[in-house]
């Protein structure tokens, strides 16, 4: 597990669901309905008959219109495989990728590896000059895709042995980035760091890399090091302020004293991809890297600028340490990283700096000298990724996507302007067109099934200047706050949303709630969507209460329409020990070969294949995480169940929650287990669906610091072997002989 993405705060104390279940049980139970599933087949529920699921895969439902350029979207009404085609594999806690029989994983792209002609080859033993690394591969490889190029490096819907991997690079191994980890002198507000060549190599190895990969005749693959294609962003790269709350007072800094740019681009996390070809990269846990002492700040700011740095943890010395460094550039290098009041006016320091992080950025790696743009119609939060719903000509473009924290949101964006397939090569002038102009959403999950989508919209309901908690002045004030602004309207407090994915066969949104603890999803808390709270025993630890395995929550709106304001819900799977307690934890009768634990990464092949990644602390004294294929159902495919929760204390409470229909080890399988300590995550595939590319991110990341200088001490020397130090990395995965992988 990822340290650093466990930040809570959010204090609203409105949402939780568990009242709206208590009512509606009292209330069913008043009019005899608890015996006939609390009348949910009436409001289509079981069953998938009536006219609230029609246009999710029903046989009657219109065929999807066909989308030009697009490589993610079935061309016409898709049917779903019956079977997976491999054999489970065993959960594995060596330090190796461990594949399922007759398949090759190789890694090809790995922290370090040079990007063009003239850099060295990397020497992995902390002394690889900083400035090398704005030509090198990040670390921390995260979310990916595949954008195909013709045999003439031109844009391609179809060609499957030559494309530009996208990757973000979302944080560091800091131990094994420099010689013996970070060169820090003094200790809590007084560190500082005393090396500012290691700082700069920091700067250099988040963020982003374009990189072309291709396969040899023989079927291997490899990136190619001197492509005019590739590129690196990162935390020095110029990215334009886009959308309602670009060129606004609050995001003026030093750097750009109008507020319509921004440096950088910083925990990049999860990602996305758009119908115009262009990559969506999120902004993730970026709050954590600015340095503001609060008891110094907080007295040179007012009101709302408290609460908007509380709500979005922007206190502390910064992870990182990176405003420390002395003496500062002359153009506030480090210095950019402190987010305090320093000068008279915004436009003098970087107070606001915080301001212009948090949001989904956008690329266009066929175009290696493009923009890059920030997309602040889409809501500024800890972004895990956006993720398109089927374009449709004629239709709003949406985008679905997850703030990652615990008890944060689930939020959607509709376009104001209509898909025309005329945009399918458009890049950032397309999105300028369909991502400026919009509709920001976040979901409140009912407790009958339903759901609603609440528009943020400045001037409507609690979202005004007469709001007394937050008085909001704008909608670049709530783009900016959306998690204040979500607060607001009782938006529903979610188990950490991670990666969302759109099934190709039903339009069906799923979505990977990672985890929760006992702190955050109390007994009290547990609701219809959050629905457990138990303990789950980690070797010698006795104490794991909360909700530590996840769940995946999964959604549709009615008749296909992705812009309705309504949704039927369920949740297709719980992540549990098979082991574990099959009537109120292992809900979905997870068997030794498919139980997992904290999902992520989710991804489906556009065979319909859907794709289950794991980053657990959990079960980890069980398995490395893992990478699982699944066949699912239809929202609704199962039953509701009454589950019966106990804490710590022994106090229980019961929930009652929709499950989706279990689909055995023939519909959910073990593909894959990573090295150790690291999380799988990142997904993408070629167009023939006869590759799949995953990451494999920060193995042997628990090494402590003490044992840099016995190289036999490290917990991982993946991928490289021997005494190597572990380098995070892409894998390039192919079925031994060919034909599509998991099928
Ligand atoms: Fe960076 Fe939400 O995982
Ligand atoms: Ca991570
Ligand atoms: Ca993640
Ligand atoms: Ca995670």
């Amino acid at each position: 597990m990822t340290i650093h993405e466990d930040a809570v705060t959010n204090p609203s104390n409105g949402p939780h669901l568990n009242d709206l279940v208590d009512a509606r049980i009292e209330d069913a139970g008043r009019r005899g309905l608890l015996r006939g599933g609390l009348g949910l087949s009436a409001m289509g529920f079981i069953g998938g008959g009536t006219g609230l699921l029609a246009g999710c895969g029903s046989d009657d439902s219109p065929a999807p219109t066909a989308v030009a350029g697009t490589t993610q979207t079935a061309p016409v009404a898709l049917t779903r495989p019956t079977a997976l085609g491999f054999t489970p594999v065993a959960k594995s806690v060596a330090d190796s990728v461990s594949v399922t029989a007759g398949y090759t994983a190789t890694p090809i792209f790995k922290l370090g590896d040079p990007m063009t002609a003239s850099t060295a080859a990397y020497r992995n033993d902390g002394n690889d000059p900083a400035a090398s690394f704005a030509t090198r591969a990040g670390d921390h490889h995260d979310g990916m895709h595949f954008f195909p190029l013709d045999a003439n490096g031109q844009r391609s819907t179809t060609a499957s042995d030559r494309g530009l991997l996208v990757i973000n690079h979302e944080a560091i191994t800091p131990a094994f980035l420099h010689p013996a980890g970070q060169t820090i002198s003094g200790t809590g507000n007084a560190a500082v760091r005393t090396s500012a060549e290691e700082v700069l190599r920091e700067f250099y190895v988040h963020g982003v890399s374009v990189v072309e990969v291709r396969r040899a005749t023989n079927g291997t693959w490899s990136y190619v090091q001197n492509s005019s294609f590739n590129r690196r962003i990162h935390t020095l790269t110029d990215v334009v302020l886009a959308g309602p709350a670009g060129r606004t007072a609050t995001m003026a800094t030093k750097y750009s004293p109008d507020g319509s740019r921004t440096r950088g681009t910083l925990n990049n996390c999860g990602n996305g991809y758009t119908p115009w070809g262009t990559y969506l990269t999120a902004e993730e846990n970026w709050a954590g890297y600015f340095r503001r002492i609060a008891a110094v700040d907080d007295p040179k700011r007012n009101a709302k600028e408290k609460a908007q740095n509380a709500r979005y943890g922007v206190a502390g010395t910064g992870r990182e340490l990176w405003a420390t460094v002395t003496p500062d550039t002359g153009d506030d290098l480090y210095g950019r990283w402190n987010a305090e009041s320093r000068a008279s006016t915004p436009a003098g320091d970087y107070r606001f700096a915080p301001n212009t992080y948090g949001w989904i950025v956008e690329i266009d790696p066929y175009a290696p000298s493009s923009q890059v743009k920030k997309r602040t119609a889409l809501g500024r939060f800890a972004h895990e990724g956006a993720w398109p719903a089927k374009a449709v000509v004629g239709k709003p473009v949406v985008f679905y996507m997850g703030c990652d924290s615990r008890n944060e949101y689930i939020y959607k964006f509709v376009s104001a302007r209509n898909w025309d397939a005329a945009d399918a090569n458009g890049g950032i002038a397309a999105g300028d067109k369909y991502m400026d102009d919009g509709k920001l959403y976040v979901a409140r999950f009912n407790a009958d099934g339903t759901g609603t989508w609440i528009e943020l919209k400045f001037g409507t309901g609690t979202l005004t200047a007469a709001n007394t908690t937050y008085a909001f002045s704008d909608q670049a004030d709530v783009l900016i706050n959306a998690r204040i602004a979500a607060d607001a309207v009782g938006a529903t407090k979610m188990d950490r949303p991670e990666w969302g994915a759109v099934d190709p066969v039903t339009g069906a949104v799923y979505m990977t709630l990672t985890n929760s603890n006992a702190a955050n999803r109390t007994l009290a808390s547990t609701d219809a969507a959050n629905p457990r709270h138990y303990n789950d025993v980690k070797g010698t630890s006795t104490n794991q209460f909360g909700n530590p395995n996840g769940h995946i929550v999964r959604w549709v709106e009615p008749n296909g329409d992705t812009s309705a304001t309504t949704f039927n819900w369920d949740i297709f799977l719980f992540g549990a020990r098979a082991t574990a307690n099959a009537a109120n934890v292992n809900l979905s009768g997870l068997t030794a070969e498919n139980d997992f634990s904290s999902p992520d990464g989710l991804w489906f092949s556009n065979k319909g294949v859907c794709w289950i990644q794991t980053d657990d602390g959990a079960y980890t004294d069980v398995t490395n995480c893992m990478l699982l294929a699944a066949l699912p159902g239809t929202v609704g495919d199962g039953s509701t169940k009454t589950i019966t929760n106990t804490d710590s204390t022994g106090a229980t409470k019961q929930v009652t929650t929709r499950v989706g229909a279990a689909p055995g080890t023939a519909k959910l399988r073990r593909f894959l287990v990573g090295p150790k300590d690291c999380e799988i995550t990142g997904v993408a595939e070629t167009p023939d669906g006869q590759t799949l590319f995953i990451n494999i991110q920060h193995p042997g990341e628990d090494t402590p610091i003490s044992a840099i200088a016995n190289p036999a001490a490290f917990t991982s020397h993946w991928p490289d072997g021997g005494l190597a130090r572990p380098r995070s990395a892409t894998v390039a995965i192919t079925k031994n002989g060919g034909g599509v992988v998991g099928l």
